[in-house]
């Protein structure tokens, strides 16, 4: 079966079982791999897109949920890492390790498009379920603000 979607902005066409988690549709059938696997469950973060611009899980998201619509993921946010949260990441060190970093910026970017400026619950609220074995919560929060004042 097909499926046809909008990934990071250009239309793709895929042969694959409906209910294939996204997730390996984009690591493994498109070959990008800056959405990471972790928990696989719906539990970490990791793995995190953008569906219709709302922050999605996509280990969880069966390809049939995003046909006819639109996915962004890490390497499509901006083309050179010039979106605002990417540069107040860069300019506050967030990374540690980086495994979960890329799901943390969609989601931040996802809140930030919702919520151009979001308080510290607001914040809390939102990246709850983006773990960090590494600890960068506080940095994490500091670079959501940073980004807020530069949108
Ligand atoms: S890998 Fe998807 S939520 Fe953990
Ligand atoms: S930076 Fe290492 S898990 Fe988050």
């Amino acid at each position: 079966m097909t499926t046809a979607l909008t990934l990071n902005g250009k239309p793709l066409t895929l042969k694959a079982d409906p209910e294939t988690p996204l997730l390996w549709v984009i690591r493994d059938e498109v070959g990008l791999t800056g959405t990471k696997f972790s928990c696989g469950a719906g539990l970490c973060g990791a793995c995190t897109v953008h569906l219709d611009g709302k922050a999605v899980r996509s280990c969880i998201t069966p390809l049939s949920a995003a046909a006819g619509k639109s996915i962004t993921t890490i390497e499509g946010l901006s083309r050179h890492g010039e979106h605002p949260v990417q540069k107040a990441w860069v300019a506050l060190d967030v990374a540690q390790c980086g495994y979960c970093q890329s799901g943390q910026i969609m989601s931040a970017s996802a809140l930030l498009t919702h919520n151009p400026r979001p308080t510290d619950a607001d914040i809390d609220a939102a990246m709850s379920g983006n773990l960090c074995r590494c600890g960068t919560y506080n940095r994490i929060r500091a670079a959501i603000h940073e980004a807020a004042q530069n949108a």
